[in-house]
């Protein structure tokens, strides 16, 4: 009877040690990274190098189903989880920020947007299509905000407490009396970018007691993105922007978004309301 109760007892022990183990064990992420628009270009770069960092990534598309590429990355890196994010449709951010509520996102990456014809007549002066506009800045500008707006206690919540938003030169004031973009062209996408970094500033001016950063990040002219390559390893014609005089060399995609994950590393609430190029150069607006 009294070395039955012993054996019980140590299996007792070895069961409690075990989940005791287990515990310690368990994959605790570091911090988390949420990204929009993630299943190419700038967007799935940061999804590759935050998973290969160890992070929990939150990667986003729009999507039905999960596109192929980010399957395939998830098969590699079991950090990453795939959701769906349509950042013109407030009905799947909301559900998204309520699947997540009550766990901290350290960076939100606003990265996703439909750039619409930019270098073609839709938006140039003298033929501008005014149709395009408010498609382009649904995505690039108001989209931003409701994703921000959605998530914000999540990144409140966090360490780390910042947003960023991928934006261009294409939009800065001080770009375009420089001559760096290309002249009558661009004029819905660079709007969309003025708006937004106009935005972040606003944001980050009130809110500068709360502890979040808003960052806005320039990778430059990203040579050769994510999708262009898929397209070119299965044959098909991949078109380059192309490089026209004053505009910036290219950069290499990976280059481009180690860059920014640097710069958004090393922030501190002072660079709150910020551009940065990839290479850490404070720019003007
Ligand atoms: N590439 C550059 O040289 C460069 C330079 C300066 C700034 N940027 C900025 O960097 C960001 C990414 O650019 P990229 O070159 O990587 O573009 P990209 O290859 O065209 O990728 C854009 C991503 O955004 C997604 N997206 C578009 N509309 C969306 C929506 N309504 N909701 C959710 N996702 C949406 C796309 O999804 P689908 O695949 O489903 O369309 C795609 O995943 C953009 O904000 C862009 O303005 C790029």
């Amino acid at each position: 009877m009294v070395s039955k109760k012993i054996r019980i007892s140590r299996r007792l022990l070895r069961a409690l040690l075990v989940l005791l183990l287990g515990a310690c064990f368990q994959p605790g992420w570091a911090n988390t990274v949420l990204i929009t628009g993630s299943n190419q270009g700038i967007g799935y770069e940061f999804a590759k190098q935050y998973a290969r960092k160890d992070w929990r990534v939150i990667a986003t598309h729009r999507r039905d189903s999960e596109p192929e590429s980010l399957v395939a990355l998830r098969e590699k890196y079991p950090n990453i989880e795939i959701e769906m994010l349509d950042v013109t449709k407030q009905n799947t951010i909301d559900a998204l920020a309520g699947k997540l509520t009550g766990q901290p996102i350290d960076v939100l990456i606003n990265n996703a947007g439909w750039p619409g014809n930019f270098m073609g007549s839709p938006q140039q002066f003298g033929t501008l299509d005014f149709g395009e506009l408010p498609a382009v800045m649904d995505s690039m500008t108001v989209g931003v905000m409701r994703v921000t707006q959605a998530f914000i206690e999540h990144v409140r919540a966090s360490e780390s407490k910042t947003v960023t938003v991928i934006t261009s030169e294409t939009g800065m004031f001080s770009a375009v009396l420089e001559g760096l973009v290309p002249h009558n062209r661009a004029f819905w996408l660079g709007a969309s970018k003025a708006a937004i970094n106009y935005l972040f500033t606003k944001m980050a001016f009130e809110q500068k007691d709360s502890g979040v950063i808003y960052l806005m990040l320039d990778p430059g002219l990203v040579r050769d993105t994510n999708e262009q390559a898929r397209m070119r390893a299965e044959g098909k014609e991949a078109p380059q922007i192309p490089i026209l005089p004053g505009m910036p060399e290219r950069v290499n995609i990976d280059v481009a978004v180690g860059g920014m994950i640097k710069v958004t590393d090393g922030a501190t609430p002072a660079d709150s309301g910020k551009i940065y190029k990839y290479d850490g150069k404070k720019l003007e607006y």
